[in-house]
């Protein structure tokens, strides 16, 4: 390990389906109301990706595909393609981030995808910088990406309100000048099964009629307990973060947090005594789009990013799985 070494983001990609699932098109489908979703929520509409035959590399890919061509690097250079997603294009194999690499032409790349549910991005995050603090690569595509529409059952008013897809892409480097990732903390703990899964189609039970007639392929989410440990976990990583980084709120330049909901993103900055305006929000537009989420913020907001910028972290997801980091914007 060179301590000089950081992993700094040096671009920043977005890419959502065109298609727009309004709360008003889902009054249509299930009970619910627009004052019900956006009171509870802060979500007006979602994107869904409706083209016949393609999974998550699709979005990866084209928000891929514009990073390369807005960064002017050549695909060959890049070391390691990291995908972070729930919903590979394949479950068991071959990797998403395989995909990706071939169709973007990343053939000196080493390839793989990183699973911890909705933070994902954030542990592959600080996967990425490991590798290039080593010195082993100095430069790693990753890419957040997720087809949540691919796993939400469209009759229950419970979840199908809450997800969208969409893909979000970060070129990370090595950095001389002390920007990049600073610090991260990442924890998990098991008891998050009951409350969020999707019960079939892995090892444990495998599709079959009886799985698709009881509609065990589609999340399955116990929300209210969910709310509550996401805003804890997600307080516990952002003190620890800014603890141990001698920081305090008035040192953050902005927290981009996973956007599972608009008053678990306040409440959680709530309780960290975080203002308002330092907060990035995406979720009104396109829901939780799991790994995206994060990327996508950064996306949304990288005309109002500064080099020196004291960025932190929070996500929190199935698993359960949470975390911080601390990053220093490097452009
Ligand atoms: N429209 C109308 N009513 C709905 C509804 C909908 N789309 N979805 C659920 N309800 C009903 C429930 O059936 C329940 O009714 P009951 O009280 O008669 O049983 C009631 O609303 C629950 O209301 P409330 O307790 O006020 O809900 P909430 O404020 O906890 O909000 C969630 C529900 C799901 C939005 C919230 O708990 C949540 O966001 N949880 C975390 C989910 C999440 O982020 N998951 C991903 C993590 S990465």
């Amino acid at each position: 390990m060179n301590p000089k070494i950081k992993a700094a983001i040096v671009g920043v990609e977005g890419y959502t389906p065109d298609f727009i699932l309004s709360n008003s098109d889902l009054e249509k489908m299930v009970d619910t109301s627009n004052e019900w979703i956006v009171t509870r929520t802060g979500i007006q509409e979602r994107r869904i990706l409706k083209e016949p035959g393609v999974g998550c590399s699709y979005m990866g890919i084209h928000a891929a595909a514009r990073l390369l061509e807005k960064t002017c690097i050549d695909p060959q250079s890049i070391d390691m393609v990291l995908v972070a997603t729930v919903t590979p294009d394949y479950v068991h194999y071959p990797g998403t981030s395989n995909i990706i690499s071939k169709a973007i032409g990343a053939v000196n790349a080493f390839a793989m995808d990183l699973q911890a549910g909705c933070s994902s991005f954030l542990f592959s995050m600080q996967t990425a910088a490991m590798y290039i603090e080593s010195g082993q690569y100095k430069r790693v595509l990753l890419v957040g990406v997720d087809k949540m529409s691919s796993l939400v059952d469209y009759t229950d008013r419970e979840t199908c309100i809450l997800f969208g897809d969409g893909a979000g892409v970060v070129l990370l480097e090595a950095n001389a000048e002390g920007n990049g990732i600073q610090d991260a903390y990442m924890r998990s703990d098991g008891e998050g099964v009951d409350y969020l899964h999707v019960p079939a189609g892995g090892s444990m039970l495998p599709a079959s009629v009886e799985t698709v007639t009881g509609k065990k392929h589609f999340m399955f989410q116990n929300g209210v307990p969910v709310y509550k440990f996401a805003v804890n976990k997600m307080v516990e990583a952002g003190a620890i973060i800014l603890e141990r980084n001698g920081l305090t709120v008035a040192d953050i330049d902005w927290v981009v947090s996973h956007q599972a909901n608009k008053r678990i993103i306040q409440a959680t900055a709530e309780r960290l005594q975080i203002p308002e305006e330092k907060l990035m929000f995406t979720i009104h537009k396109y829901g939780n789009t799991s790994n995206a989420s994060m990327p996508l913020s950064l996306f949304e907001y990288e005309s109002q990013l500064k080099k020196g910028d004291k960025i932190l972290f929070v996500s929190f997801g199935g698993g359960f799985a949470w975390g911080g980091l601390y990053m220093k914007w490097a452009y």
